[in-house]
């Protein structure tokens, strides 16, 4: 007899991997990497063939890594959107190949939304609500202009432009509360630092940081400190996200307000590509539930952080 007579039948069609094609953002902040554990140990779990690829933070990447995964004729292809706009020729491509493609994290403005099937995320304009909310309550007695700079995340992506409109519209009806400054930061704590940095030069009576995620504002607390202040009491600090480092810092006094947005979407993604491969209807729109932590919240729940 020859090997191949006496060799185990071939793996049913049935038993085969399902195969889920990733295109990350990039490695930018605390929380792209908690989301990248998290995608990962999730599709583990759930025993998925996983294709994994970093964009470091450009469309031009993440829409070659997509066209590869329409190659590799993958099962699902989702995707965390670097940025809004863009997206309607390679999402066309990935639906004429019968390729379901599942949105995590950041929304794209394409019109037509039988180009995805669902979108997995934060509400990120109620995140940047939160925020502001908090801001408004806080200086709502206030007889003086209160001076706010803003640090921005990666320009064009949901979570800036919707934080950004979020905070703004909670914080209109209040005349004394002003941006006097607003720049991109670009969600890494190196270009926060440079920025303050920069905000701090040309204004001399900053009273509150805005940061779009934990990491811009821990590289503004350096810059802050080298400038001789004393951060979350000279220069009140909201952030976003609560991820562990922005949580300490919280719990030093250091960011005064952190509103929550959570990284650990593997599981619900893992849940939605098994649905979507076995035919079954999904929700066009998942969003993911989080809360908001003053510094005396923060110290509670550090200690448990996962992430
Ligand atoms: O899209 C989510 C945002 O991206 C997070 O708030 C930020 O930290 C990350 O880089």
């Amino acid at each position: 007899t020859n090997a191949a007579a006496t060799a185990a039948p071939a793996t049913p069609a049935a038993a085969k991997k399902i195969s889920l094609g990733f295109a990350q953002v990039g490695a930018e902040s605390g929380w792209r990497t908690a989301n990248t554990k998290s995608v990962q140990d999730s599709a583990k779990e759930a025993g998925f063939d996983l294709k994994f690829s970093d964009a470091q933070q450009k469309q031009e990447n993440q829409i070659k890594a997509i066209r590869t995964y329409i190659q590799q004729k993958v099962d699902v292809i989702a995707f965390s959107p670097v940025v809004e706009s863009g997206w309607d020729t390679v999402l066309k491509e990935a639906k004429d190949a019968k390729i379901p493609v599942i949105l995590t994290d950041r929304a794209v403005d394409s019109k037509d939304t039988s180009l995805y099937a669902t979108f997995i995320g934060s509400d990120f304009v109620e995140e940047g609500h939160k925020a502001g909310k908090w801001l408004a309550d806080k200086y709502k007695d206030t007889k003086e202009d209160v001076n706010i700079v803003e640090l921005q995340g990666t320009t064009g992506s949901a979570p800036a432009n919707d934080r950004k409109a979020g905070f703004a519209d909670e914080i209109k009806s209040n005349a004394h509360l002003k941006v006097i400054a607003s720049q991109t930061g670009d969600f890494t704590r190196a270009k926060g630092k440079e920025v303050m940095q920069a905000f701090l030069k040309a204004h001399k009576d900053i009273d509150v940081l805005y940061a779009h995620n934990d990491d811009m504002a821990l590289g503004a607390i350096q810059a802050i400190e080298a400038a001789g202040l004393k951060p979350g009491q000279d220069i009140t600090i909201i952030s976003v996200d609560a991820v562990k480092d922005g949580m300490t810092a919280a719990s030093e006094g250091k960011i005064n307000f952190i509103v929550e947005c959570n990284p650990l979407l593997g599981p619900q993604l893992m849940q939605a590509v098994n649905d979507v491969v076995a035919g079954k209807q999904i929700e066009k729109r998942i969003v993911t539930k989080e809360g908001v932590f003053t510094s005396e919240d923060a110290k509670k729940v550090l200690a448990d952080r996962q992430y």
